[in-house]
């Protein structure tokens, strides 16, 4: 039988005496339940991703040069004769993609399984990492100052011009009216800086799960059953890394340029705006929903909310016993459809945006929204209506419980 003997004391040292009381913490000991499956591996791959990142990034410095004419020459200076500076670089580009998709599939792990009804806290404290992460991620696409570098810094940043002072705001950022050396400066220094904010709000990220445990996949309060972090899930985070590992050597080794647009080998031409704009493939759903509204301010609006969107689970759930989408066919039928609506727009985000694919935006993006608010308000109501359906004569003893 499993035994929690050892786990985080508080008062250890004297625990008849609660004045002088030690409180330490020892996260090899953290309680964990014991059924947690693979998907409370990404959080763990996600550190080591954003570890590799800071690594690769700081060797990609050392050779790397922010100035309007010199950075396509020293970008391809890494790639052909800096040593390695080719695995490096394309590290760096594939690590990238697999934070993102790590990312999804994290956030998609926390509204399945109903974890941010356990940890709302951890919740918000995840969204801001996204947006963090996002913020770094549009930055780095920026730096090898190719063709989409240049215009996808131009529509992002003229966002900004919907708000009021918005237009003085981005003068100040660019450092004149237009994008110069100045402002690939202040890229870099901002791409440089905030993995580092993202590590420290990430280690608060996993001391605040702490405090309250992890859920997991029965999404059943597990607190009085658990096993310590340390052998049980140290050995398979352990293994989750060499998967993740060996899926990025492999990508870098095979398809270095995978997720990367051609547009951005080409030098930039100010001159000329390119017919397709598009980020990164991690982006494409956001961009999709911006410019399916047919008005500036309102795209960027309802983009920000689609974005954001996820904060409202925590706030529209109610007191459930079952945290999980395990026990709400509705739901989870609503999780697959929220899923399958993400990859659409994904798809929608890359094509020109005319004709038909205008149209399938808005659904997608009237879609998207709705579902945010439907999935937390159909699991609530699903089960106060089980309760009801069961055992009618005792909902109230029930879900006083
Ligand atoms: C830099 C990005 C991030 C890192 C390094 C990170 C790291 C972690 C780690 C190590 C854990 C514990 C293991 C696990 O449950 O997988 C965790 C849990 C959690 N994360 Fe993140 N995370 C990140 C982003 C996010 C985002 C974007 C969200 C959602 C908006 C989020 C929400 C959560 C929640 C709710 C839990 C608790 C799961 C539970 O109750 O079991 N995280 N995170």
């Amino acid at each position: 039988m499993l035994s929690t003997e050892g786990f985080c004391s508080v008062g250890a040292e004297d625990s008849s005496d609660k004045s002088s009381a030690v409180y330490y913490y020892d996260a090899l000991k953290y309680p964990c339940p014991p059924n947690l499956s693979i998907w409370w591996n990404m959080g763990s791959m996600l550190f080591l991703i954003l570890g590799a990142q800071i690594l690769t990034g700081i060797l990609l410095t050392m050779n790397y040069t922010a100035d309007e004419q010199l950075a396509v020459m020293s970008v391809d200076y890494i790639m052909r004769d800096a040593n390695y500076g080719w695995i490096i670089r394309s590290l760096h580009m594939g690590g990238a993609s697999m934070f993102f998709a790590l990312i999804y599939m994290h956030i998609a792990r926390g509204v399945y399984f109903g974890a941010y009804l356990k940890n709302p806290h951890v919740w918000y404290s995840g969204l801001t990492l996204y947006l963090l992460s996002m913020g770094v991620g549009f930055l780095g696409y920026v730096l090898p100052w190719g063709v989409m570098s240049y215009w996808g810094l131009t529509v992002i940043t003229n966002m900004m011009t919907v708000i009021p002072g918005g237009a003085r705001a981005l003068d100040w950022f660019q450092g004149g009216f237009v994008i110069t050396t100045v402002t690939l400066k202040r890229v870099f220094v901002l791409h440089f800086l905030l993995p580092f904010v993202i590590l420290g709000f990430s280690l608060a990220h996993v001391l605040l799960l702490h405090m309250n445990g992890s859920s997991n996949p029965l999404g059943l309060d597990e607190t009085n059953f658990s096993v310590p972090f340390h052998p049980y899930y140290s050995i398979k985070d352990l293994a989750g890394f060499a998967l993740l590992l060996a899926g990025l050597v492999g990508m870098t080794f095979t398809f270095a340029s995978l997720t990367a647009d051609p547009l951005q080998w080409q030098p930039i031409n100010k001159m000329k705006t390119p017919a397709v704009i598009k980020p990164e493939w991690y982006f494409l759903y956001a961009y999709a929903i911006l410019r399916s509204i047919p008005h500036k301010a309102g795209g960027v609006f309802t983009m920000f909310a689609a974005i954001v969107g996820i904060a409202v689970f925590p706030m529209i759930s109610g007191s459930e016993k079952f945290q999980s989408m395990k026990v709400c066919p509705p739901a989870r039928l609503m999780f697959v459809i929220w899923a399958a609506n993400f990859m659409f727009l994904t798809v929608i985000g890359a094509q020109e945006p005319a004709g038909g694919w205008v149209l399938a935006g808005q659904f997608g993006t009237i879609l998207h929204l709705s579902m945010l608010v439907m999935i937390p308000m159909i699991k609530a109501e699903w089960e106060s209506w089980l309760y009801a359906y069961i055992q009618p004569e005792k909902k109230d003893l029930v879900m006083s419980v």
